[in-house]
């Protein structure tokens, strides 16, 4: 479940500027104009009113120089806010800015990691905890929601290089119900790790595009995770793959005295014997009148690789977690 994927943050970072931009976005040069749905002594709330409200801060992340930036209490230098102005479709979208579904880069325009789409700010208005967005190509009704293919269709990713590899077998593509449409891309997070929490047959995607897990209780928004299967745990279910943030906090194992005295007491016991195996065979080779007999070749050769399987165990036992993949495969 924790398994981290430190390189997939280029991966990551690569996806977004290729959806965003194709390139690095500098900041604006000239002013740009972001709609902010209240007055600025108001605050938006979840059902779309303005409610006053004095001490409200900015907490935004915006994209900048290749990554998400975020803003605290302040905005962009060069955003000039228009107050009380709000996009105009039938179903705008409220989207708490903390989800980061909504992404927009210093020149304004946004990304909606969600449906895979940018939009103007002529089509959104931000406010201190939402921002409210008219998706493209939803004249009326529900937009359809996205859910992502981490690697892309025809491609897995395999935890052991750390990246997406080519991978053409139908029996692992992804169905997404009606009304959604698969998409690509690892979520984008900042601050924590990407983790597999687990496989999608262990959950379920609501209507909205929010995965919910009913047996963690874990609900993670739409955007910010995505399902792919990982070469190394291949079966028909894909996993998991979202911010560690949206996990509930690892518990782990409590060295309790028990356990400590156990990882103490094992490795002392494998190395004595591992001690006594080789004074064993070296107490075999220096009786040279038993070389030949069959027995003692037996016993010198159960001997020789009862002390290997020792040796390494006690190794384990000692460097414990801290053992990477390969040596640890190794061995
Ligand atoms: C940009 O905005 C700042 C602050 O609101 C203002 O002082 C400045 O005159 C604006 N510049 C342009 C070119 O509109
Ligand atoms: C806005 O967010 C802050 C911090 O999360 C919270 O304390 C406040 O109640 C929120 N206000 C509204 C109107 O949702
Ligand atoms: C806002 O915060 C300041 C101090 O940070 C406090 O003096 C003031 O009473 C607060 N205003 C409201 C309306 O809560
Ligand atoms: C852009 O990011 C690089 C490192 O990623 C950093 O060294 C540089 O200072 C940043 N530039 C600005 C203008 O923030
Ligand atoms: C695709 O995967 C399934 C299940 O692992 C396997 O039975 C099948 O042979 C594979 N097909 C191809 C073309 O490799
Ligand atoms: C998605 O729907 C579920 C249940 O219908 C709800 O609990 C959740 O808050 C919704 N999520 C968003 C981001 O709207
Ligand atoms: C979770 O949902 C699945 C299918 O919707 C159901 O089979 C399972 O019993 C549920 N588990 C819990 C703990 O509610």
């Amino acid at each position: 479940m924790t398994t981290v994927f430190r390189k997939l943050l280029y991966l990551e970072l690569v996806c977004l500027v290729f959806l965003l931009f194709s390139g690095r976005v500098k900041a604006a040069k000239k002013n740009v104009t972001i709609g902010k749905c209240c007055a600025l002594d108001e605050i938006l709330t979840y059902e779309q009113k303005c409610i006053k409200s004095y001490n409200s801060s900015w907490n935004l992340n915006v994209f900048y120089n290749g990554s998400l930036t975020p803003y605290k209490g302040k905005l962009p230098p060069k955003w000039v806010l228009k107050e009380n102005f709000q996009p105009k479709c039938a179903k705008p979208v409220i989207d708490a800015l903390s989800n980061r579904r909504f992404v927009p880069n210093m020149l304004g325009v946004a990304l909606l990691v969600e449906y895979d789409q940018k939009i103007t700010p002529s089509q959104y208005c931000i406010d201190y905890n939402y921002s409210l967005f008219c998706p493209n190509n939803s004249p009326d009704g529900e937009p359809s929601v996205l859910v992502k293919k981490c690697c892309g269709t025809d491609w897995i990713y395999s935890e052991r290089e750390a990246k997406c590899i080519s991978w053409k077998n139908s029996s692992y593509n992804i169905e997404v119900g009606p009304n959604t449409n698969l998409g690509i891309g690892f979520p984008i997070c900042t601050g924590t790790n990407q983790v597999v929490a687990g496989k999608i047959n262990q959950g379920q995607v609501l209507p909205n595009g929010t995965l919910w897990m009913n047996s963690s209780g874990v609900s993670i928004p739409a955007g910010n995770f995505c399902l792919e299967f990982i070469l190394e745990q291949l079966d028909e279910s894909a996993s998991i793959i979202t911010c560690q943030n949206y996990l509930p906090p690892v518990i782990l194992p409590t060295s309790d005295e028990h356990d400590g005295l156990k990882f103490t007491i094992y490795p002392i016991g494998l190395a004595i014997s591992a001690i006594f195996l080789a004074a064993t065979l070296a107490a075999g080779s220096l009786l040279p009148a038993s070389h030949h007999v069959l027995h003692w070749r037996c016993q010198t050769n159960y001997v020789a690789c009862l002390l290997v399987g020792y040796v390494l165990l006690c190794i384990t036992q000692v460097v414990g977690t801290t053992l990477t993949y390969s040596p640890c495969f190794i061995i």
